[in-house]
């Protein structure tokens, strides 16, 4: 259906896809998987006709939809304050949909609070994405191609999106991050290497192609090792010969030599290319100094925009090196809330007082701590905090974030996903804050990357207010309190929430 013949792509002289030859086939539900900036987002444009290649050419005679990874910044960005959500769908989007439908795809997505007529601007940033999904799943198209579709979802819709997929019946390609729709929906996985710049297609879900490049991994180092035993054999037959008086047999030692040699050369290649790894993060979050044992104290915080209520009463207390968890659909005001604490935002009603020396670090979902149109060096050296760690320091860090010293002068824009968070947890880790305030942290970040943040938190020793709706990180997370919204129920934190999260 969708043939991709001999593309390559090489950006600032780097090279990201290397001549690929791919076919998607009618029905086929791929899932492209890679690490963070190995060129997904990348082939993706190429597959949907949005990047000028250096080679090559995909050909393509049905029709696409394709949702873009950065969808919320772009959304955010774009003010329709006035258009209902009907308005936008028909309107910007050119789209030919009933009332009813809309409705229909609004209560599939756990919006039955909001009608078509709904103002598009009010809605918070993750409804918005589900009404952008929604404009893309209902055209039907023949290749539906989703760039990390789950990363603002709720886990019902999250769920739903999943069964949708694995039930479509024209064909689909999807990033994701998010195992649970890896293993789910998916019957193809391609693997795109980011030290081959190939893809590996694979048949399967993402446990499956696991296995089988483990499985594949041991088989070609048995082979090589086998390899090896018969170049050494080669050397040992060549020296005997080369012993014997007969010249004949002397030219024949030669030849064998050479052949060995030769041979020998290549396993040797082989074994380095196939004992490569990845590279990791490595990466320590430390406390400057302490903070006294009251690190929190919220009173009675309620917060409305305009007649919309969307905090309301919020208490809560937090002791030093607590881990709190923030649990709640989207839009029910997590974001909000963080950003009344981190003086962001006012809150309508209600106080909150920091106790003796907290020192906060805040992440922000949409990397509001980072200068697009700045160098990536530029974005610390213009931070008073990070600059008194010097450049050197400052470069350190970067180098564990995987941040090379060629990389210092790229543009904070033109990062893929999971670098920019990266990048913003970088900035957040030059800071030595004793208290952080997380809002999803894990989003865009391969699923190795998102283990070793895990256990970078686990480490740290300070106090931890953490959102998230990636079950696995928060179970392991294992917090002590847990804010259960809407209902501002603040207790100890158990592991039947996690499930409670998941039926909502
Ligand atoms: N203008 C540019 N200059 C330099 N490098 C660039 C530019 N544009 C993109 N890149 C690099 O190309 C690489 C591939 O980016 P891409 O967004 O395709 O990665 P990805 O696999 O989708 O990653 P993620 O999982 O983080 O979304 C990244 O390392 C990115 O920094
Ligand atoms: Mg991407």
């Amino acid at each position: 259906m969708v043939q991709i013949k001999d593309i390559s792509y090489t950006i600032e002289n780097r090279l990201i896809l290397d001549h690929l030859n791919l076919v998607v086939n009618d029905g086929e539900k791929i899932g492209l998987v890679g690490v963070n900036g190995a060129g997904k987002s990348t082939l993706l444009r190429a597959i949907t006709g949005n990047l000028e290649l250096d080679s090559g050419h995909v050909q393509n005679n049905g029709t696409i939809t394709y949702l873009e990874q950065e969808i919320k910044k772009n959304i955010e960005d774009n003010k329709f304050d006035v258009l209902s959500i009907e308005e936008y769908l028909v309107l910007e989007k050119g789209l030919d949909m009933q009332p009813w439908e809309i409705s229909k795809y609004l209560h599939y997505m756990n919006m039955d609070d909001k009608v078509p007529q709904n103002v598009f601007g009010e809605l918070s940033g993750g409804q918005k994405i589900k009404i952008e999904l929604l404009a893309i799943l209902s055209q039907k198209p023949d290749l539906l191609v989703l760039d990390e579709p789950t990363n603002f979802l709720d886990i019902p819709t999250a769920e739903w999106l999943m069964r949708f997929l694995s039930t479509y019946p024209n064909s689909v390609l999807v990033v994701s991050h998010d195992l649970r729709l890896m293993n789910r929906s998916i019957d193809r996985i391609w693997y795109l290497n980011e030290m081959t710049h190939k893809v590996e297609s694979f048949n399967g879900n993402y446990e499956q192609f696991l296995t089988f490049k483990e499985k594949q991994n041991e088989w070609l180092v048995k082979a090589l090792k086998n390899q090896e035993k018969k170049v050494k054999k080669m050397f040992e037959t060549a020296s005997v010969l080369a012993g014997r008086k007969s010249a004949k047999e002397k030219i024949k030692a030669a030849k064998l030599l050479a052949r060995a040699k030769s041979a020998n050369a290549e396993v040797k290649t082989k074994m380095t290319e196939t004992g490569r790894k990845s590279k990791h993060m490595k990466i320590a979050f430390e406390t400057g100094s302490s903070s006294g044992r009251n690190v929190l104290n919220v009173t009675g915080i309620s917060k409305s925009f305009g007649s919309k209520a969307v905090l309301k009463n919020i208490s809560f207390s937090l002791a030093r090196s607590e881990r709190m968890i923030i649990v709640g659909r989207n839009g029910i005001g997590k974001t909000t809330l963080l950003k009344i604490l981190t003086g962001k935002t006012e809150q309508t009603e209600g106080i909150y007082k920091y106790g003796h020396n907290v020192d906060i670090g805040y992440y922000a979902q949409e990397y509001d701590g980072l200068d697009y149109n700045k160098s990536l060096i530029d974005n610390f050296l213009s931070d008073p905090k990070a600059k008194e760690l010097g450049k050197k320091r400052i470069m350190q860090i970067l180098g564990g974030f995987l941040f090379d010293d060629d990389r210092l002068d790229q543009k904070v824009a033109t990062l893929s996903g999971g670098e920019k968070t990266r990048l913003s947890l970088a900035k957040l880790i030059t800071h030595n804050c004793n208290t952080l305030l997380l809002d999803e942290p894990t989003t865009y970040l391969d699923p190795t990357s998102q283990k070793i943040l895990l256990n970078a938190l686990k480490d740290y020793t300070g106090t931890v207010v953490l959102v998230s709706h990636v079950p696995e990180f928060v179970k392991e997370f294992q917090p002590d309190k847990v804010l259960l919204l809407p209902e501002e129920k603040f207790t100890y934190y158990e592991d039947k929430y996690i499930h409670r999260v998941r039926e909502e």
